[in-house]
């Protein structure tokens, strides 16, 4: 037999973030934590389906005038204006003067790519500025789009906190009309957030350098617990009237990560290029996946339009960010009484999914053989995949791992 005609094809890596759990999967230690990846668990350590999502499902099923036929390119119609009514507000101007386009794409991933081809296709800068550090899919998917990826300051190591005149500095040297790419809340990997005065500088500075804005929104209710607050940044850059772009998630705060539910919007000058930039992400989607799937968005548009069922999310909500806020409280306490050398009062002050430890390679390395605890190798946690019964061995872990490898 000849050899296969891919027999040159070389073993790629895994993923650095999913790669994580390949390795938790192969460990046999009753022990073992995953804290790699961004997925919420329950106190028992298990996944959540939210309530509300299980009622949406049911009324779904019980509807028997739905059919499965394919939804258009720019995919349910009710659920784009509905997620443009939460992220930008349910008053937002520029949604009532019909200048913003939204369509639905596969989750968050799916929506950033969908507006870096559009991007890359019909507007005249190419490089677009990313934090440093990132979610490490940001470089790939942009890269891959066709635009060119330079980063810029956001995280300083030595407060553990936001590097603000750092991030100031570079956004002030970038060439005009670059694309600028923020985190519209709990930054990932860091958990760190510019203060709302903070954005209002960063909103001046690149509206006088004429950069444009391109949030991705992964985490909306998720980091305060409440919906609104998290869009805040977004809700400063669309009221000043200007140009952006917003990548919308579902996986976290409706826990439909599987699902793949995101929406991709573009709030432009008037409405008609609205209408013309919509034409062209057509263009853009009919060629990658043609359309996007019926059941999650139908899920979502079931839960926003339906006032009681969006109360009940709400609230449903508030208790996974609750929750997250109360392991960072307890990983605090527990390093306290341990007397862990160091300064670990970023762990509460920190945002969201995730907690930055400031732990390096080798600790990281040390923790996973020695304690069965799994994470990405730039010391971020998952603080969702914490409950009080696995805090105690962390904070032993932690404790070791800084008291004897350097
Ligand atoms: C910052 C950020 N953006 C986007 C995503 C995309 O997630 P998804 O494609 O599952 O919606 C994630 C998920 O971890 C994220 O952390």
């Amino acid at each position: 037999m000849s050899d296969s005609v891919f027999a040159s094809v070389v073993q790629a890596p895994e993923d650095p973030i999913l790669g994580v759990t390949v390795a938790y999967n192969k460990d046999q230690s009753p022990v073992k934590l995953n804290l790699g990846v961004g997925a919420y668990r329950t106190e028992e350590g298990k996944p959540l389906v939210l309530n509300v999502v299980r009622k949406a499902e049911q009324m779904l099923v019980n509807d028997h005038s739905r059919v499965k036929e394919y939804l258009p390119i720019t995919g349910l119609a009710d659920f784009n204006k509905l997620s443009a009514k939460l992220i930008f507000g349910a008053n937002s101007p520029a949604i009532q003067e019909n200048r913003v386009t939204t369509v639905q794409c596969l989750s968050g991933t799916g929506s950033l790519r969908v507006g870096a081809e559009f991007l890359a296709r019909h507007y005249h800068e190419k490089t677009i500025y990313i934090p440093q550090p990132t979610w490490g899919n940001h470089p790939k998917v942009f890269t891959l789009a066709g635009l060119s990826v330079k980063t810029y300051r956001y995280y300083n190591p030595s407060t553990r906190g936001l590097d603000f005149s750092g991030l100031l500095e570079d956004l002030g040297n970038a060439p005009s009309g670059a694309i600028v790419l923020l985190h519209a809340c709990a930054h990932n990997p860091t958990g760190v957030d510019p203060t709302s005065d903070q954005w209002e500088q960063i909103r001046q500075l690149m509206r006088s350098k004429e950069l444009l804005p391109f949030f991705d929104s992964a985490y909306q209710g998720f980091a305060s617990g409440n919906l609104d607050a998290d869009a805040e940044s977004i809700r400063m850059f669309v009221a000043d009237g200007g140009e952006c772009l917003a990548a919308q998630s579902y996986a976290k705060n409706m826990g439909l990560y599987g699902e793949r539910v995101g929406a991709f919007s573009i709030v432009c000058k008037t409405a008609d290029v609205a209408t013309r930039v919509e034409s062209q992400l057509k263009l853009v989607i009919r060629p990658m996946y043609s359309n996007p799937p019926i059941h999650g968005a139908s899920i979502v548009a079931t839960i926003l339009k339906d006032g009681d069922m969006y109360t009940e999310w709400s609230v449903e909500l508030k208790a996974m960010a609750d929750r997250i806020i109360s392991m960072r409280q307890q990983l605090y306490d527990a390093l306290c009484a341990r007397g862990t050398p160091g300064d670990w009062s970023h762990i509460i002050k920190q945002i969201g999914m995730f907690t930055f430890t400031g732990l390096n390679t080798s600790q990281v390395a040390f923790m996973t053989k020695e304690y069965h605890i799994y994470m990405t190798s730039d010391g971020r946690i998952s603080m969702a995949g914490l409950s009080s019964r696995t805090v105690p061995h962390l904070a032993d872990a932690i404790h070791a791992a800084v008291t004897s490898v350097a």
